[in-house]
């Protein structure tokens, strides 16, 4: 488990910062990224309770043509939103310890979730985003932080956003079952509580990672294979192919840095009736969208995510302080990344909260 030791220095706050990279130009190199090596998965039950089991895991079965998102709406369990921490993925870690299956983790350990923001940063326009980023023994814990004012404003959704995100969680159910070969129909009422979960560790240039997250189901019995389940709307014209193809970025790295390899999308209506379904292979989607109208490019991500996570290393590590300090990354939309040593109060709030799945 991480344990915050001494406290740093009260009132030492040291900002740094970095720019943020040009999309116009091609990458400056080319970063490779390891094929993600499972090395546990884990489930969380119907209490929120997490078990070392795979009694969440879900198997893809065929959507019924037309099916209807908003079925069952009103029996929703509605997990509430959550700070973003690391308390799962740290139980996680100890029990590959435990196993004696993985090896000591010197490197960088997050959710995907996480992990997906930082990648997609250079071609984020909108949302910024904040994290927390402990050390421990060389190794970098990076947590999304959401501020209480944040957190609330993300659990009172508007009932249309609501309703949207349901959508979303509906398909899931249409698309998957309990067990292999079961036939197609409703998989069972919505309950964001319960997720499978699976924890893989990679390379991205010379950082090594370990990163958690949420698994949607699994194809077939005998191979096993992960997939990840999407909506989205219907595309008629090319303004909302264009839009969808800026969101292949996120489903892409999502997928990607989990090696998940391939995208089940549900095309739907405003209204949430199901209209038609595409699968994409994951490593086929950087190809599909390279010469388009404004298209991203993969590997200017994948250059500032090791260009990031090695800045922040440096940051920390030579500027002392590293063992059991707190740090705050902001990152700010069409400027860059800022990294702040947290002083002991601000340090002490970030000591509460539960734990999410990225
Ligand atoms: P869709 O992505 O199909 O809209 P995930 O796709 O990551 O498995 O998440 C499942 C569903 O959770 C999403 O379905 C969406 O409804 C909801 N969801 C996930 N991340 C969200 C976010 N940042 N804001 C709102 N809803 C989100
Ligand atoms: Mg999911
Ligand atoms: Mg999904």
């Amino acid at each position: 488990h991480l344990r915050l030791g001494a406290p740093p220095t009260p009132r030492l706050h040291a900002v740094v910062s970095l720019s943020y990279p040009s999309t116009a130009q091609p990458a400056s190199r080319s970063v490779p990224f390891q094929r993600p090596l499972p090395l546990i998965s884990f489930s969380y039950n119907k209490n929120r309770e997490l078990e070392f089991s795979d009694a969440a895991i879900r198997y893809y079965v065929e959507p019924p043509p037309g099916a209807d998102l908003g079925y069952a709406y009103e029996r929703w369990v509605h997990r509430p939103e959550e700070k973003g921490r690391l308390d799962g993925l740290l139980r996680a870690i100890s029990e590959i310890r435990r196993r004696g299956t993985g090896d000591p983790v010197i490197g960088v350990i997050s959710w995907r979730g996480v992990m997906t923001k930082i990648l997609t940063a250079p071609y984020e326009d909108r949302d910024g985003w904040e994290l927390n980023v402990m050390v421990e023994n060389g190794t970098l814990y990076l947590e999304e932080f959401i501020s209480d004012a944040r957190l609330e404003e993300k659990d009172n959704m508007t009932p249309r956003q609501r309703i949207q995100t349901y959508y979303g969680y509906a398909f899931e159910s249409w698309c998957t079952a309990s067990q292999p070969d079961a036939p197609s129909g409703w998989g069972g009422d919505v309950d964001t509580n319960v997720q499978w979960c699976n924890v893989v560790k990679t390379k991205l240039g010379d950082v090594r990672i370990i990163i958690g997250g949420e698994v949607d189901c699994v194809r077939g019995i005998l191979n096993d294979t992960m997939v990840e389940l999407k909506t989205s709307m219907n595309i008629s014209g090319h303004r909302d192919e264009a839009r969808f193809e800026k969101k292949l970025l996120k489903f892409y790295f999502q997928s990607f840095l989990l090696g998940v390899p391939e995208i089940v999308v549900g095309f739907r209506t405003p209204g949430g009736q199901l209209k038609t379904m595409q699968s994409f292979k994951t490593l086929e989607i950087p190809r599909m969208v390279r010469g388009k109208p404004n298209a991203w490019d993969a590997r200017i991500c994948l250059t500032w995510g090791e260009d990031f996570l090695t800045w922040i290393k440096h940051t920390i590590i030579l500027g002392g302080n590293a063992s059991g300090s707190v740090w705050r990354v902001k990152f700010t939309p069409c400027t860059g990344v800022e990294l702040t040593l947290l002083c002991e109060d601000e340090r002490r709030e970030v000591e509460a909260g539960e734990d999410r799945v990225g």
